[in-house]
């Protein structure tokens, strides 16, 4: 048994998407949540700039005593996995457990990934589905204006404007027939009824966060590194800016509000 909190970090408040998973999953887990929302976004930025925030938010991480770091990002997932391999806890990204999962349901041999311009730039995806299966064909789709428009809550399935940006990113990857198509970004759940209406009901979606989750969970059960039963629950959520902005959109991505204390100096991390 280990009681230390997992660490999860994002740009900003997206990662709650995957804190959420992990609830569900393993509601005895305690979490220390990092939200880098004074430098938010990440993913219309330099591959350089995003692995320098990330080897930041990391070290924020490990000086919390976590047992296990999960970058919930799919920018920094795909921008700096090499980073996370040196941290001294298990490190996890959505990426590999996301490519297995797309790979597993893939049947017609096309799949679909969209993401940030940094996640997209960096090809991570593509080559981890390569990697797993060279016969398959990855089409790609950055995907920039679905950050905005669910931070702006336009995420209900009648919401025009999110149905027209949808309409205009995921025409080719319908067009082209593929079957599976991954959610590489902390933010695209929240819009998944609409994906799921532009791709029709046979594509099947893959969430990155709950992959990621689901395989975090594995690890520390496999392990016997779960906190102990009835070890009291405890979450603390960390953000670079706007506090109070924090806690008022945590309900959208977590379900729930919580409250989010104000991290001065990451830049010295
Ligand atoms: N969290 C980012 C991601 O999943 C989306 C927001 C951003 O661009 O920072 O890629």
């Amino acid at each position: 048994m280990d009681n230390r909190p997992i660490g999860v970090f994002d740009s900003g408040l997206g990662g709650l998407t995957a804190v959420k998973e992990l609830e569900e999953l393993l509601p005895g887990e305690s979490v220390v949540y990092f939200g880098d929302t004074g430098r938010v976004p990440y993913g219309t930025r330099s591959r350089e700039t995003v692995r320098r925030y990330a080897r930041q938010d990391m070290a924020f991480l490990t000086r919390h005593d976590v047992k296990a770091v999960l970058a919930a990002c799919g920018t920094v997932s795909s921008t700096a996995a090499d980073i996370g391999a040196a941290l001294p806890v298990p490190y996890f990204d959505v990426v590999g457990p996301t490519a297995r999962a797309a790979v597993k349901a893939c049947r017609g041999g096309r799949i679909g990934v969209t993401g940030t311009s940094a996640t997209i730039r960096s090809g991570a995806y593509a080559q981890a589905i390569a990697g797993l299966d060279p016969s398959l064909q990855v089409l790609s789709q950055p995907c920039p204006l679905f950050v905005p428009l669910v931070e702006s809550g336009f995420v209900s399935p009648e919401e025009e404007i999110t149905r027209l940006a949808a309409e205009r990113y995921l025409a080719p990857l319908r067009e082209a027939g593929v079957d599976v198509l991954i959610l590489g970004c902390t933010h695209y759940p929240l819009i998944s009824a609409i994906i799921r209406r532009v791709m029709g009901p046979d594509t099947v979606l893959i969430d990155s966060g709950r992959e990621a989750a689901l395989a975090l969970g594995e690890y520390l059960k496999d392990r016997d590194m779960l906190c102990a039963p009835g070890q009291p629950r405890t979450a603390d959520y960390y953000v670079t800016d706007a506090p109070e902005d924090f806690a008022a959109g945590a309900g959208l991505f977590l379900g729930h509000g919580v409250e989010g204390r104000r991290v001065e100096d990451i830049e010295s991390y």
